[in-house]
């Protein structure tokens, strides 16, 4: 076990950010004969202290400002001019209070500098600097970001401020053009990315290795934040880690605050460990499943292969102009096919898909975006419209893949009373179910197997490096190297 490397932060993968923006808004003001001009203007997080004490929260900035600006401190603006390109920073101005208990207080050319923008102001500076960025006598336009994120089903709150009124503002543009840049990633965010990666899959190895039955689950995620922290500098998870064995595999957002990894592992369990770090704000997303005991009996090596078949059929699968909706059918029909050829399932695997019998077994989408969120936006512009049939009705995005996209690739296979009930009282699909033979998997759980890939040019590059195969995750566990050496 070693120090990884943390690569340098550049600020330039910020510029480079907000010079595709200004792009991508000049692009559209002028394909619809409207003024190139006018300024982008965003509000950074603010730092939260609970009600009853003064203890902030640890702050994590939030991400569209992060991604245009890379600020890590809480109570921000940033504006973008769009005719000059040139970017303005805002910042609190801190009292001496913040000196006694925070630290010494940045002055704006330590900023400036360290964020590398051309303009850096307090905050009660920025309504008179905004107006001085007027042309001619036209009020200036403020460009706001107001938009729905499609998971979370909210809205982004646009930049507000005393005097705001006084200003043109719009709601409607800035949103959808920012969203797709952030679909596509640059060089300089795929580095982030594969480093953030690297530390999340040599974690998941190492908890692997030291998983023993009798643990409790909540020492499985102890290990993944200790390594994660101690050896790759990441101080943030992506997401609560999902550390959930025997039966709780089944639940597919296991380990909140009513459920916090807190059962002990019991020998013949399998254990599906959905855990990923952050790094400068790009986060990694990663489920291992394995036997907690380290062997994996038949019937787990059945239910595992089912869904590592799937994930190798998608990954090479996957390249430019390729339909996220037909990746999740393949992944659905793969993991059918072996329930089928385990006697589990009976009948034609093309009418089970006709009855959408997939989302019985992953009631999840297959995959989402990733970047600077967990689930990174932008799965449904393009006007795309949500299915509505079982499983395809759970996938976070419905596009086509492009060149710098970043998804997770997560197929998995569950047993859960939820969803085998209904299917085994329902007469489209009980005919398909074999009663007997399911009934030992009632207690089994699940599996998921989840990578975070690349689209290439001509494919894809999978940037997780954990064992998969059965074998290999039986040597890791006994204790071998990874990757192994034979
Ligand atoms: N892996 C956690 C999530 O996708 O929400």
């Amino acid at each position: 076990m070693g120090l990884h490397n943390p690569p340098e932060v550049p600020m330039e993968l910020h510029r480079q950010n907000r010079t595709n923006l200004v792009n991508a808004m000049r692009r559209h003001l002028q394909s619809e004969g409207l003024p190139v001009n006018g300024v982008v203007l965003l509000q950074g997080g603010e730092e939260q202290t609970r009600y009853c004490t003064d203890h902030a929260i640890l702050f994590r900035q939030e991400s569209y400002f992060a991604y245009l600006f890379g600020v890590r401190e809480p109570g921000f603006f940033g504006a973008i001019d769009i005719s000059t390109e040139k970017a303005f920073l805002f910042s609190p101005r801190l009292s001496e209070e913040y000196a006694i208990w925070l630290g010494t207080i940045p002055s704006l050319s330590y900023l400036k500098e360290k964020y590398e923008v051309d303009e850096i102001y307090y905050t009660d500076q920025m309504e008179s600097i905004l107006r001085s960025l007027a042309i001619g006598n036209e009020n200036v336009l403020l460009y706001l970001l107001h938009g729905l994120n499609t998971d979370s089903n909210k809205f982004s709150q646009p930049a507000t401020f005393e005097g705001l009124k006084t200003f043109n503002t719009n709601l409607e543009i800035l949103h959808p053009i920012l969203t797709e840049c952030r679909v596509i990633k640059s060089d300089l965010e795929l580095n982030l990315l594969r480093y953030v990666s690297e530390v999340s899959s040599a974690a998941h190895v190492e908890v692997m290795r030291r998983t023993r039955v009798e643990m409790k689950e909540y020492q499985l995620e102890s290990m993944f934040l200790n390594y994660t922290y101690m050896y790759g500098g990441c101080r943030h998870c992506s997401y609560t880690c999902i550390c959930a064995t025997g039966e709780n595999s089944s639940v597919l957002h296991y380990g909140h605050a009513a459920a916090p990894n807190d059962r002990t592992l019991k020998d013949g369990d399998m254990a599906l460990l959905d855990m990923g770090a952050e790094y400068h704000f790009y986060g990694s997303d990663i489920t291992c499943s394995f036997p907690v005991n380290g062997k994996f009996t038949n019937d787990q090596k059945m239910v595992y292969n089912a869904v590592l078949s799937a994930h190798k059929a998608v990954i090479s699968a996957m390249k430019p102009g390729v339909s996220w909706v037909d990746m999740h059918k393949l992944a659905e029909k793969v993991i059918l096919e072996s329930l089928k050829d385990a006697n589990i399932l009976l009948g034609a695997v093309e009418q089970m898909m006709e009855k959408r019998l997939g989302a019985v077994f992953m009631p999840h989408g297959l995959g989402h975006f990733l970047g600077l969120d967990t689930h990174d936006p932008g799965g449904y512009l393009e006007g795309l419209e949500r299915p509505k049939e079982p499983g395809l009705r759970s996938l976070r995005t419905v596009r086509v893949l492009r060149e710098g996209m970043v998804i997770t690739v997560e197929p998995g296979c569950y047993f859960i009373g939820a969803t085998l009930i209904p299917a085994m009282e329902n007469s489209d699909t009980s005919c398909f179910i074999n009663k007997q033979a399911i009934s030992t998997f009632q207690d089994f759980g699940g599996v998921r197997i989840e990578s975070d890939v690349i689209v290439t040019g001509d494919g894809c590059e999978n940037l997780t490096n954990c064992p998969r195969e059965t074998w290999e995750i039986e040597a890791v566990m006994n204790g071998e190297p990874w990757p192994l050496k034979r």
